[in-house]
């Protein structure tokens, strides 16, 4: 998959008509636009506070990471979305709506949504009927009057929605966006695909909370992220679904699934609420003993890391050609065979999604290129929980890992170095589990236990990078480092590893 190539920047000519036009429209002239431009900084010049006249310019169409630039958009943030989904039938097209709540961060001319497919019917601002045009996957917004700096706003998008849409990546063994069901549909919208389900602002980085109403013909189930608010009948049978996200959530981390479901609650530790969401039939009793695990799993894993960071969690059984699990905050969705085969699999699989509830949902990565942190510790805690629970050793999945790395930083780049089509390959699986694992031979593992916990604890509900992690670290260590994390995170080779001078690499081929 390519990245469209960037919108380019208006010429001057083209961004002072631009002002010019915007601040004509709020009434400001334009010699007093030019006297500012012309006007030197300096302590006498009017503060943005200042009645001073507005240059509302467009918001950027992306947020710049070098992977994919148009994610995310620039010139406001996101407050809050509420999603208002009619659902039909499978793979059929439903009327849907969005609303966002927004704060401007810049005088904005204009913004973009992230928007894919779909059939656009009509974009408001502020109640008030807004230029909408698309180019590629932005949907470029002009609202009728510039919206002033700091100022909130609302955003009104309905479209016909057609759940059929998802996405190839080459580096991914799945395909991703909507994943129909027999009965309904479930969500797998990493790393890019939640601009096909609604208008949004798609980087992992930038996160809002979302309310979900959806409603579904009578006998199915509608479940997303977060709690179950309200489910109201309406008078012509049709049922309508309420669920709040709690907390706020990425666009690739987004579920919202229709089916035939039975809900099956149950506690976690400190009384956390558990509601798996697992299609009606056989894969209800037959997925129990795994399902059933998940207790452990967080006692397991809150020893390591700390307090499960969300408010409930569930494990959503994908009923279809789903080969993959995601980490959907709260409420992970798990491919149904994942969960009817050999128990070490599927607890490995289990554990990696609920570890990435603390890393990458909970502790959000700033750019595509910090996933190694993201993956890189969910499938670190995978091997060693199945390390201590009848699985194969950590050191024994480590030192093949190491003996591979070469290859890989070869073929998928440095484990926070990926290009954007060898992101989700194996270097940012294992070969960063392998950075982990080099780290806790060097500080030893009390000292990288108390990293991952700082790390978990620091960044809880925020965004960070690879910069903080090793900043974090060394102050964690008491040492500095940089010298001993950069070679195995950006250089060109895989450093000896600490503690183990028999480990080979194999040669590297071609
Ligand atoms: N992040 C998922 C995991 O490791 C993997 C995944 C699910 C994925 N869907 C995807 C990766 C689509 C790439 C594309 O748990
Ligand atoms: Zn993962």
């Amino acid at each position: 998959m390519k990245a469209a190539p960037a919108r380019r920047p208006p010429r001057p000519t083209a961004r002072l008509a631009l002002t010019l036009a915007a601040a004509a429209a709020v009434g400001v002239v334009g010699t007093l636009t030019h006297e500012r431009h012309r006007t030197p900084p300096g302590p006498a010049r009017p503060g943005p506070s200042a009645a001073a006249p507005v240059h509302a310019t467009p918001g950027s169409p992306g947020i710049g990471d070098p992977l994919m630039p148009l994610d995310g958009n620039g010139g406001y943030t996101v407050r809050h979305y509420t999603l208002d989904f009619d659902w039909r039938a499978p793979r059929t097209a439903f009327d849907a709506g969005v609303t966002i709540s927004a704060t401007a961060t810049q005088a904005l001319s204009r913004f973009d949504l992230d928007f894919a497919g779909n059939t656009l019917r009509t974009v408001t601002v502020d109640g008030v009927p807004a230029k909408a045009v698309r180019e590629g996957d932005e949907l470029v917004v002009t609202p009728a009057k510039p919206i002033p700096h700091g100022a909130a706003f609302t955003v009104r998008v309905a479209y016909l929605a057609d759940p059929t849409q998802h996405r190839h990546r080459d580096d991914a063994i799945q395909d991703y966006g909507w994943m129909p069901t027999a009965d309904g549909t479930v969500l797998s919208p990493q790393p890019d695909g939640a601009k096909m389900i609604f208008p949004v602002d798609d980087h992992p980085s930038l996160r809002a909370p979302i309310t979900f109403h959806v409603t579904t013909p009578p006998g199915l189930s509608a479940v997303a992220n977060g709690r179950l608010v309200e489910r109201r009948r309406r008078p012509d049978g049709r049922v309508r679904w309420t669920y709040d996200s709690e907390q706020p959530i990425a666009a690739q981390l987004v579920q919202l699934a229709i089916g035939r479901f039975t809900f099956v609650d149950s506690t976690g530790p400190r009384g956390l609420p558990v509601r798996d969401v697992v299609p009606t039939g056989d894969l209800v009793g037959d997925t129990e003993a795994y399902r059933a695990l998940t207790s452990e799993h967080l006692a397991w894993l809150e020893r390591r890391l700390g307090p499960y960071p969300f408010h409930r969690y569930g494990v959503l059984v994908g009923d279809t050609d789903l080969s993959v699990a995601l980490e959907t905050q709260s409420l992970s969705v798990v491919p149904s065979a994942d969960l009817l085969g050999d128990r070490v699999d599927a607890e490995r699989n289990l554990v990696h999604e609920l570890t990435h509830h603390w890393t990458g949902d909970s502790v959000a990565i700033r750019r595509w290129s910090d996933l190694w942190l993201s993956e890189g510790h969910a499938r670190f805690y995978e091997r060693l929980y199945s390390d201590e629970h009848g699985g194969r050793s950590i050191e024994d999945a480590m030192r093949s890992a190491y003996a591979q790395h070469e290859q890989w930083r070869r073929d998928d780049g440095a484990p926070a170095e990926p290009a954007e089509d060898t992101l989700f390959r194996q270097m940012r699986y294992d070969g960063s589990a392998l950075v982990l694992y080099a780290l806790r031979e060097k500080v030893g593992e009390q000292a990288f236990e108390r990293i991952e916990r700082a790390w978990v604890t620091t960044y809880q509900g925020r965004v960070a990078g690879t910069r903080d992690f090793i900043a974090l670290a060394s102050k964690v260590a008491g040492r500095d480092l940089t010298p001993f994390l950069t070679p195995w995170l950006y250089g060109a080779h895989t450093p000896p590893m600490p503690g183990h001078p028999d480990w080979q690499v194999d040669p590297v081929v071609n």
